[in-house]
């Protein structure tokens, strides 16, 4: 087996790419329920949501793979199956249609969760100079913070919020 000399220790390789996995599996999940968005999505605006849910995990589909290959260049084996997505996430899956309403924030929470989750990775990359992996992670967050930002922005002035929903907790 070749060695890996980066100027990274072992121990920071372990646990930046364990948070990767983090983040990979939050951003696969959201990837998912965006898409069952864009397929169930109903109501008025209908066109306008399920266009722009098309945007999203269109988006995400080749971040999914910067964030598993960059876990392999770390040397640790990337997630790939539904259970370890499931082990590793921390965006709830939803039963059942929720309204066009409900679905913009659900879908505000899951990119707030991917930063939150994208923070702690970049904290541990930092801490080792793992610049890549940190350059990484920090374009991601600029890209969920907007795309939240958008969603809160659609949900207009109500006063339910994505904190207040249940099914998004
Ligand atoms: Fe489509």
């Amino acid at each position: 087996m070749c060695n890996i000399d980066i100027g990274i220790s072992e121990t920071a390789r372990l646990e930046i790419a364990e948070g990767l996995k983090h983040l990979l599996a939050d951003s696969y999940t959201l990837y998912l329920q965006t898409h069952n968005f864009h397929w169930n999505v109903t109501g008025p605006q209908f066109r306008e949501l399920h266009l722009m849910f098309e945007e999203h995990y269109t988006e995400l589909a080749p971040a999914v793979d910067e964030l598993a290959e960059r876990i392999r260049t770390l040397g640790v084996p990337a997630p790939g199956t539904y259970s370890a997505f499931a082990e590793y996430t921390s965006i709830t899956e939803v039963e059942g249609v929720p309204s066009a309403f409900e679905m913009v924030a659900i879908l505000n929470s899951g990119h707030e969760k991917v930063v939150k989750t994208a923070r702690k990775v970049l904290a541990a990359a930092q801490e080792s100079d793992d610049e890549s992996t940190a350059s990484l992670v920090s374009d991601r967050m600029r890209i969920h913070e907007k795309t939240a930002w958008m969603l809160r922005a659609i949900q207009g002035d109500s006063k339910l919020d994505s904190s207040g929903l249940e099914f998004a907790a």
